[in-house]
């Protein structure tokens, strides 16, 4: 399997605009984000958010932005046939080291306790609960565990699924 990360930039974001669009309504199933979403400047966006290729074609991206104590993952998707290749988890490391590089402790996101399959995901990472809004589980986890994550550290993680 063939695949490059890339820097998100602004310029990078237009061009792969109308995959990104796509992806993110055929795959992501939380609140619906239209263009506007991806093309809106937030603090840290250019700097933490990566595009997966496999030369011209998308297959993936992670959408993160600072909050004041962390890289929070606002969108995260990897196209079907690439998933299960450990490509979301690299894109969670690479948001770890963004983390690390603007002084912030964690990594954060929120995602829908409908979405089990992300959910478990994040789980078996050792994502830790902060709180429950609605139907949205709101996760944390220290960048440096993210770091150091391998098969045993899973296995020692707490769960709340
Ligand atoms: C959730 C999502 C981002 C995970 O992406 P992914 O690239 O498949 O994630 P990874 O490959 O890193 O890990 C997925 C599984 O593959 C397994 N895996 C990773 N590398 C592997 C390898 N080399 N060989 C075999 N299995 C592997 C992992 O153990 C993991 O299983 P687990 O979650 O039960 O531990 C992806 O399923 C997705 O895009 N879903 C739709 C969008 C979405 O729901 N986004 C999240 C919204 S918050």
């Amino acid at each position: 399997m063939i695949y490059i990360i890339e820097p998100l930039t602004p310029s990078v974001m237009r061009e792969h605009l109308a995959a990104i669009l796509e992806m993110d309504s055929s795959i992501v199933a939380t609140e619906h984000w239209e263009q506007s979403h991806f093309l809106v400047d937030l603090p840290g966006k250019w700097e933490c958010s990566r595009v997966v290729l496999n030369g011209e074609k998308l297959t993936g991206f992670m959408i993160a932005t600072y909050k004041p104590e962390s890289v929070h993952v606002n969108r995260i998707a990897i196209a079907p046939q690439y998933q299960s290749a450990g490509i979301a988890m690299r894109l969670l490391k690479m948001a770890a080291l963004s983390a690390q590089h603007s002084h912030k402790q964690f990594v954060t996101l929120k995602v829908s306790l409908q979405n089990k399959k992300a959910v478990g995901f994040y789980q078996h990472r050792g994502f830790q609960l902060k709180e429950i809004s609605g139907s949205n589980l709101a996760l944390y986890i220290e960048a440096e565990v993210l770091l150091a994550d391998n098969k045993a550290d899973r296995q020692k993680q707490v769960g709340y699924a």
